[in-house]
């Protein structure tokens, strides 16, 4: 059984056909990253596996079971944070345990140890308005983490943030996918930034342009904490760019 099974999505506005026919799957410990034209329609696969937007066409499992809305087990993480102004930075992580059924001081305990976890204790009681990016987009982990997801989605979520935030918050992801104790079982990202992409990546799927299809499914095999400088890094990273350009 995979995790995740994208199998066979179509998806079209209109008469404008943007995904043609897209298939993978994401196994237990993997994170796959999603690289491809501007446009071509990341956001919107990457949506229709959350259950957000119904695909013309295909179907996607997981746990083999099929997705036909937000589903209890996957979470999704926001380029933009999407965090709620209104709320304060706990209230914003209680969101993601509107699927449970646990009582409100359950909530308060368990945001509070979330957020502590991300290293946000103090800010419990204080707007994002407050926060800097990179504590903002800590605030959208930990609301994503509330509901103890096995899937992680993630839509370019470190590309606002300086490279030193977004590299402490990428070890932080990987973190919870490689701890056996901890629920996250797959992580499936959409990125621009192909170094990123292999630094974290057991799979990297190439998205051709409009409409469509998957260029490539490339696997990348090297311990992890990935040395950028390495041959092996500097090598598999040309040859995605290549594969992209092709
Ligand atoms: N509501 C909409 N109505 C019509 N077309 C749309 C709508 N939303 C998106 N599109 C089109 O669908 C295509 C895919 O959009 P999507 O946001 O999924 O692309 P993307 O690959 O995530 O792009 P980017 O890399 O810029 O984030 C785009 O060409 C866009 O113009
Ligand atoms: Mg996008």
């Amino acid at each position: 059984m995979h995790i995740v099974d994208v199998n066979s999505i179509g998806f079209s506005f209109g008469e404008e056909k943007v995904i043609d026919d897209i298939s993978f799957h994401a196994d237990k410990d993997e994170f796959i990253s999603i690289v491809g034209p501007s446009g071509c329609g990341k956001s919107t696969l990457l949506r229709i596996i959350a259950g957000l937007i119904r695909p013309s066409k295909g179907k996607i499992l997981f746990m083999d079971r099929e997705v036909n809305g937000p589903t209890l087990g996957i979470s999704f993480v926001f380029q933009d944070f999407a965090l709620l102004p209104w709320l304060t930075n706990i209230e914003n992580v209680k969101i993601g345990f509107s699927m449970l059924n646990i009582s409100e001081e359950e909530k308060d305990k368990r945001a509070e140890a979330i957020l502590e976890s991300l290293g946000l204790s103090g800010f419990e009681n204080s707007y994002p308005n407050m926060l800097s990016g990179g504590m903002k987009q800590r605030v959208g982990i930990a609301r994503a983490l509330a509901s103890d997801p096995k899937v992680l989605l993630m839509d370019e979520p470190f590309s606002s943030l300086d490279e030193l935030t977004a590299d402490t918050l990428r070890s932080d992801i990987l973190y919870q996918l490689k701890n056996e104790n901890l629920p996250v079982n797959s992580v499936i990202m959409v990125t621009h930034n192909v170094e990123e992409a292999v630094q974290l990546s057991d799979k990297i799927i190439v998205l051709s342009g409009r409409p469509t299809n998957v260029k490539a499914i490339m696997k990348v095999k090297m311990e992890h904490p990935r040395n950028r400088r390495s041959r092996a890094f500097t090598k598999t990273i040309d040859e995605i760019y290549s594969v992209l350009t092709k």
